[in-house]
């Protein structure tokens, strides 16, 4: 196992709570992989290509980070790349259940693989992709949610060019 870390999810699309957590992480680790999953419960609105493209946009400032999609297990995966490090952002209570049961099931899988939980900054904790595309959807301003990259997108994305999508 090397000393990198991954963090997995489906970024449809990266938020800045995403990326308070991945800055977090790069504090922490020398290398951390930012893994898009292809396969997801929900219906995605950007296609795996298009998440993936937007992340690396988005984590362009940061060196130690690297976007990658993935299939499959997460823990079959991260055994692939020799990580041993699963980083999740914990951001409301309402997130310990769902956390609670991935990461003892990641560990009935793969005991050599530990699952490290960072907390956000308060100022993201409410923050969700799904919450943005709504916001999106209806015409509202994203630019408080979101970096520049996921903007841009949502814009392409619903063909829109509305007050809350105004550059810069
Ligand atoms: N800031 C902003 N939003 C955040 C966030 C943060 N710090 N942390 C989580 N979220 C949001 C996401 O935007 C997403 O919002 P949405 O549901 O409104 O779109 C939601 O919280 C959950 O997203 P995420 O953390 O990306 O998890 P996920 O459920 O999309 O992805 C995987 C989870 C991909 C890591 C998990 O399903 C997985 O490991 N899949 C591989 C298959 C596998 O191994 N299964 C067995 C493991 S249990």
């Amino acid at each position: 196992m090397n000393r990198a870390a991954i963090y997995a999810g489906t970024f449809d699309p990266i938020t800045l709570g995403h990326l308070d957590v991945i800055e977090r992480a790069a504090r922490v680790f020398p290398r951390l992989i930012l893994a898009v999953a292809e396969r997801t419960t929900k219906v995605p609105l950007f296609s795996l290509d298009e998440r993936v493209a937007i992340a690396r946009e988005s984590v362009a400032g940061f060196p130690k980070v690297e976007v990658e999609p993935f299939d499959g297990l997460l823990v079959a995966y991260a055994r692939a790349k020799k990580v041993g490090v699963l980083v999740r952002g914990l951001r409301a209570f309402s997130d310990f259940e769902i956390e609670f049961q991935m990461a003892l099931t990641n560990r009935k899988l793969a005991p050599d693989i530990e699952t490290l939980f960072l907390m956000p900054n308060e100022d993201y904790s409410y923050v969700s992709s799904s919450t943005v595309r709504q916001i999106a959807e209806l015409g509202g301003d994203v630019r408080p949610f979101v970096p520049e990259p996921s903007r841009k997108a949502l814009e392409r994305k619903l063909g829109l060019a509305r007050p809350g999508f105004a550059a810069g």
